[in-house]
């Protein structure tokens, strides 16, 4: 007997895990049908309010929304008021030789009128224009634009602010015994005052100068790649641009200028008179390539100038201040970039590293053609 109600007692105390599975299997199947019903269970309701919380810090960044958004630099720079399909129509005011007797080829210094212009040919130092050159190509269509960097600045050369200028080296070269002339250098070398002429743009903002009257400018250029530094010396350094737009260049300038010879410097005696007049805030070296030799008995190029200042110019750079503007022949970009490996690596640096860095910085900029 007592056998047999122990076995009862076991048995009944065996079924007790049977009947708590059978109700939570019951209770399971409850919530999932539920889950069904509803579609959501509780795993999907932590997920989907993740993004509730995740989305606080977008509602807590609004604000920054709601304040006025930074300005990217020179944001309000005009570009392409006048697209090439709808170009303006400048009348040339001057056409004169930049070059002194015995320079090599043929560089004119151009100046276009802009008054009537609507809306109004605005730009800034730094910025190009296209030129479209009458007649037509071999196919008959119109002469595709070039683009020649503006060698004025906005007030232009009268300081009216109505007029453009331009520095042109005739493009010529040699082909099977022929002389062969650039079409648009010839056009524009080539005109004379009151002659019409297409203008497009104003185009580009990787040349232009930084706000900041305290910046340092080291300039780099080979032949007309001075039209741009030219604006910025007049703006920095001419009388009557510091009297008229109130910004009052005080930091350190460095020309370096490459030509030919002696008489092919663009500009030479007005530089020379900035730096006469502003010692301390301006200096200008020249590489003269078919005069001067470098170390190696080669041509004196900028780049053997710019190793020769090597320690110098790396003191500037590591100024964030500083802005490098390098303009003219494609063909000097890799001997400037030899010529600051050399000069970096003297201190340690490595330029194929530091030149992305000053790109993106926006303090090295390069205009080459
Ligand atoms: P094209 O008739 O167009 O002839 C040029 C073509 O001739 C070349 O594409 C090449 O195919 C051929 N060619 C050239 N040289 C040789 C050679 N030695 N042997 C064989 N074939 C050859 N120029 C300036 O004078 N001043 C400036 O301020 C200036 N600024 C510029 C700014 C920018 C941003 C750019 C991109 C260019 C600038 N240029 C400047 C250059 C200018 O745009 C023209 O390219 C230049 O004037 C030649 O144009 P072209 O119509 O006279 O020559
Ligand atoms: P060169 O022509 O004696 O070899 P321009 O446009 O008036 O001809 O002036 C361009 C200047 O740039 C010239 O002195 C020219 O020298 C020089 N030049 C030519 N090739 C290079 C180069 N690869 N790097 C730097 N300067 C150069």
């Amino acid at each position: 007997m007592a056998y047999s109600e122990t076995k009862v007692v076991i048995g009944g105390l065996a079924h007790i895990p049977i009947i708590i599975g059978f109700f939570y299997l019951i209770r399971r199947q409850y919530s999932f049908g539920a889950m069904l019903r509803t579609g959501k269970n509780a795993l999907s309701e932590k997920v989907k309010a993740a993004p509730a919380k995740a989305a606080a810090p977008a509602k807590a960044a609004a604000p920054a929304k709601a304040a006025a958004p930074a300005k990217k630099p020179h944001s309000d720079v005009p570009v392409n008021t006048y697209k090439p399909k709808a170009p303006f129509t400048g009348t040339v005011t001057e056409n004169y030789s930049a070059l002194k007797e015995g320079a090599i080829g043929k560089v004119q210094h151009i100046t276009f009128d802009l008054s009537g212009a609507d809306p109004d040919f605005k730009y800034v130092e730094g910025q190009s224009c296209g030129i479209l050159a009458a007649g037509e190509d071999a196919k008959g269509k119109p002469h595709r634009p070039r683009l020649y960097s503006i060698a004025s600045t906005r007030y232009g050369d009268n300081f009216a602010g109505n007029t453009l200028s331009l520095c042109v080296r005739q493009l010529q070269y040699e082909k099977d015994g022929e002389t062969i002339n650039g079409v648009c250098s010839t056009y524009l070398c080539n005109l004379s005052p009151g002659d019409k002429v297409k203008i497009s743009g104003p185009v580009g903002k990787e040349m232009l100068l930084p706000d900041e009257e305290d910046s340092n400018i080291i300039m780099l250029a080979t032949g007309t790649g001075i039209a741009p530094m030219r604006a910025y010396l007049r703006r920095m350094f001419e009388p009557t641009e510091i009297e008229k737009h109130k910004w009052n260049f005080k930091g350190k300038a460095w020309l370096f200028m490459g030509a030919p010879k002696t008489a092919n410097l663009l500009y030479d005696g007005d530089f020379e008179h900035y730096k006469s007049k502003f010692p301390e805030n301006l200096r200008y070296t020249k590489a003269i390539s078919r005069e001067q030799q470098n170390t190696k008995g080669g041509r004196m190029y900028i780049q053997d100038r710019v190793l020769e200042h090597a320690e110098e110019i790396f003191n500037m750079i590591e100024n964030p201040k500083t802005h490098i503007y390098l303009c003219g022949l494609k063909g000097m970009e890799p001997g400037i970039d030899e010529a600051m490996t050399t000069a970096a690596s003297a201190k340690g640096l490595d330029w194929s590293e530091l030149r992305p860095k000053l790109r993106k910085a926006g303090r090295w900029h390069a205009e080459t053609y």
